[in-house]
């Protein structure tokens, strides 16, 4: 495949940097938001033919360098048997861990209730334009978990998944192992069907103190990042919110890892193992400013380029509700447009 995004992954040089953005396909598109008048998104997720057209739309409205397949990470503790709705108000889980008393014995991992994402996989691959690669994804144990447990994704509490970790460190392990499982198969099954790379989610890593995500979930990411890795798929890990923790993320881990907004990216470029590439982080809420601002965010990715040449352009966090789409374009045409 002839391709900027896949180049740099495998360390060749390029022009310029390649770009995708976090969320790029659900949330400020028109013509997404114009297809959820119609179907939900349970319902656009498991339909191959609908989830195939809208992983390709960023390609075809915005020209993004990939394209990343329209699922999301929930879809494993759904293969293990809990119950999942899509609210208005986020993710809601029809019986949240935290309620249950043996919460091991209430998982019953189904590998084959993944089928539909392998066929939305197959139907990508047959339609998408050439040379645009595709990006495969699961969330990390830690942050799925916190859904499971909490139920209600409510963006930013998850106070008894915390209270679960600390009081019940032992089975928050298994748990955490459980998921792993499935998410290998799932990772490597993704891969079969023929992803270009895969990304791991790990939004909610800096709820816990750097030194218990380290005991408890690295080595989790750690295997996942292994058995994708071995098939020698690039492996990409978005920690978000462990702060200086990345100074300990190498290239045993990742090929390369997302900055997230918090982070400035020479700091990080200082502290993350020189093996590793870089991929982010202007801050999505730019995204939100006039055009003049916006510029000069991205004028000072210049002098970054000049000194890294492994660095994919990205968000510090996926692109939020609102943010008007001609600015999402004016970045990537700016990022195509500049002498770099
Ligand atoms: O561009 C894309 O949208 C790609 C597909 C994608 C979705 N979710 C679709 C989605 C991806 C990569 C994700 C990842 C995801 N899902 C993460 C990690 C990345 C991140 O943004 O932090 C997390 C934490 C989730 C869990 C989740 N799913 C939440 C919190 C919500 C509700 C709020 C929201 O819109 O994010 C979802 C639902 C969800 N996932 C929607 C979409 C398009 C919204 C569904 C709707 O509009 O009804």
């Amino acid at each position: 495949m002839n391709s900027i995004f896949t180049d740099t992954l495998q360390g060749k040089e390029t022009s310029r940097p390649p770009v995708w953005f976090m969320r790029q396909a659900g949330r400020v598109l028109p013509s997404y938001l114009k297809l959820k008048e119609d179907y939900s998104f349970w319902q656009m997720m498991k339909d191959p033919s609908l989830a195939a057209k809208v992983t390709l739309l960023p390609v075809h409205d915005l020209g993004v360098d990939a394209a990343i397949l329209f699922s999301d990470i929930l879809v494993i503790p759904y293969a293990m048997g809990m119950g999942l709705d899509f609210t208005d108000n986020g993710p809601v889980f029809e019986t949240p861990l935290k309620d249950v008393t043996d919460p091991l014995s209430k998982l019953n991992p189904d590998p084959g209730k993944l089928q539909y994402i392998y066929d939305a996989i197959d139907k990508i691959i047959e339609t998408r334009p050439e040379n645009n690669p595709l990006i495969g994804f699961c969330g990390a144990p830690l942050t799925v978990l916190c859904f499971m447990l909490q139920g209600l994704g409510t963006r930013s509490n998850f106070a008894d998944a915390e209270k679960f970790f600390f009081t019940n460190k032992e089975l928050t392990k298994k748990l955490a192992e459980a998921v792993t499982e499935l998410s290998i198969v799932y990772a490597l099954e993704q891969i079969k069907h023929g992803i270009s790379a895969f990304q791991l989610f790990d939004t909610h890593a800096g709820l816990v103190p750097f030194e218990y995500y380290k005991e408890i979930f690295l080595p989790s990411v750690k295997k996942i990042a292994d058995a994708v890795r071995k098939t020698g798929t690039p492996f990409i890990f978005f920690p978000k919110g462990i702060g200086t923790g990345i100074s300990e993320i190498d290239h045993e881990i990742c090929d390369y890892l997302s900055i997230d907004w918090q982070t400035p990216l020479q700091h990080a470029r200082k502290m993350v193992d020189p093996k590793v590439g870089l991929q982010g982080n202007l801050d999505p809420r730019i995204l939100y400013s006039d055009q003049d601002t916006i510029r000069k965010e991205l004028e000072k990715f210049i002098p970054f380029h000049k000194q890294e040449k492994n660095w994919i352009f990205n968000l510090g966090h996926g692109l939020m509700p609102g943010i008007p789409v001609e600015n999402v374009k004016f970045v990537i045409d700016w990022i195509k447009e500049t002498k770099w």
